[in-house]
């Protein structure tokens, strides 16, 4: 019998114990042997529940029953998640989690705890919610050196950007809507900043590379600056808008990483990928592109990531069955600043003289009712240049998006 103990009785929680406990029967026989819950670590009781019996409240209580053998770690955070996640792999006990922040930031050292202490470290969920990103990375594109990687990887952000451009509506008035619907959450920043899409590209990273790809020193930018005129403008050169997390490998090691707003081409396989969806662009050496899409947040979805993380520890009983190199090596970041790309600039009327002599070579876009500003597409130039010239111009120019 394989017995699991759940930490945190939230959406992911209730979701973990339900997907083992239904489907109770294609569970266990996946993982070679009966599975159920024993324990629910909450600091909430929680009467009436189907499942109220296996509450505790003192976290020793799961360390110190050898029964247990795999946990997930759904309490979200870096504080007791960390000292929780380590005590449990130090004990040997392999920890599954949907936990992005605390993957992001203390991914290499837990993976390597749990090498050394022939347990695993999963994190099927971390990114990408129900879809699976992290095992084909580590299991079925092992023959790949991996290029790049562009993705959407916020359900909330991708939900209010799909709204704004079929509705017209702007960015204030889409985010209530989607906080009053339960698509946002009361306080949305880590969603709308980026900060979400940042720590998944960070993990997808590490795994493209190797090394450790400090999230924090990712670029990002979010997506509270866009407005409907900017999509007025995307739809009039066949594009879309999206917050695409994306990541390059250099041959030498190094990593172009960001997360920031992007027009994208319809054509785009990228620019189908709507409302609460993610979608992961990978391109390989010898595959070349391949996609995963599907529910990138959610409770079952989810959860049914964290469980299957929780099958292949059980087959794994006494071992470790982690593949994926990671090491605590710090990866280096390049400065997005000497990169080069085109840019699409919204800018008032009037400043059209002042745009063309700024960025020469490019070109003008027109948009059907928009009158007091205009559209224009740079030639290639380098972020750096682009910041400078954007600065001299102030506030004529209204909104800049970098092109895909
Ligand atoms: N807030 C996240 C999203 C949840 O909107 O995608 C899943 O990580």
């Amino acid at each position: 019998m394989i017995h699991v103990a759940v930490l945190g009785y939230g959406t992911v929680g209730s979701g973990v114990v339900e997907v083992i406990e239904s489907n109770n029967e294609a569970v266990s026989a996946k993982a070679g042997e009966e599975m159920h819950v024993k324990y629910i670590l909450d600091l909430r009781d929680f009467p009436g529940d189907p499942y109220e019996d296996k509450v505790v409240h003192d976290f020793n209580v799961i360390l110190n029953d050898p029964d247990i053998s795999v946990v997930c770690e759904v309490m979200g955070g870096v504080g007791a998640a960390y000292q929780f996640t380590k005590q449990c792999l130090e004990a040997g006990k392999s920890v599954c989690t949907s936990n992005k922040e605390l993957v992001a930031k203390h991914g290499a050292e837990l993976l390597e705890i749990a090498k050394n202490k022939n347990c695993s470290y999963m994190f099927e969920a971390s990114v990408g919610g129900g879809i699976p990103i992290i095992r084909p990375i580590n299991k079925a594109l092992t023959a790949e050196k991996l290029e790049t990687i562009s993705a959407i990887l916020n359900g909330t952000t991708n939900y209010i950007l799909t709204k704004m451009e079929k509705e017209g509506a702007d960015y204030s008035e889409t985010l209530k809507k989607a906080q009053e619907l339960g698509y946002a959450e009361r306080n949305p920043e880590a969603d709308v900043e980026g900060h979400d899409a940042c720590r998944k590209i960070a993990i997808l990273s590490s795994l493209m590379v190797g090394k450790n790809v400090d999230s924090e020193k990712i670029y990002t930018e979010g997506i509270t600056k866009i407005t409907p005129a900017d999509f007025a403008y995307a739809k009039a050169a066949g594009m879309t808008i999206k917050l695409l997390a994306t990541s390059q490998a250099s041959d030498d090691g190094s990593v172009m990483a960001m997360v920031a707003p992007a027009l994208i081409s319809r054509e785009h396989p990228l620019a189908v990928v709507n409302d609460v969806f993610n979608g992961v662009f990978v391109t390989g050496n010898m595959l070349g592109d391949v996609m995963f899409y599907g529910r990138g947040a959610g409770k079952l979805p989810t959860a049914s990531a964290v469980v299957s993380d929780v099958i292949d520890c059980a087959r794994h009983i006494g071992r470790s069955s982690i593949v994926c190199i990671w090491d605590r090596e710090e990866a280096k970041l390049v400065d997005i600043s000497e990169t080069e790309k085109v840019f699409f600039v919204r800018a008032e009327a009037s400043a059209k003289a002042e745009v063309e002599a700024a960025f020469p070579g490019g070109k003008y876009l027109t948009a059907e009712g928009r009158t007091e500003d205009f559209g224009y597409f740079t030639a290639v130039m380098k972020e750096r240049e682009f910041e400078e010239k954007c600065a001299a111009l102030g506030e004529k120019i209204l909104n800049r998006i970098r092109v895909a």
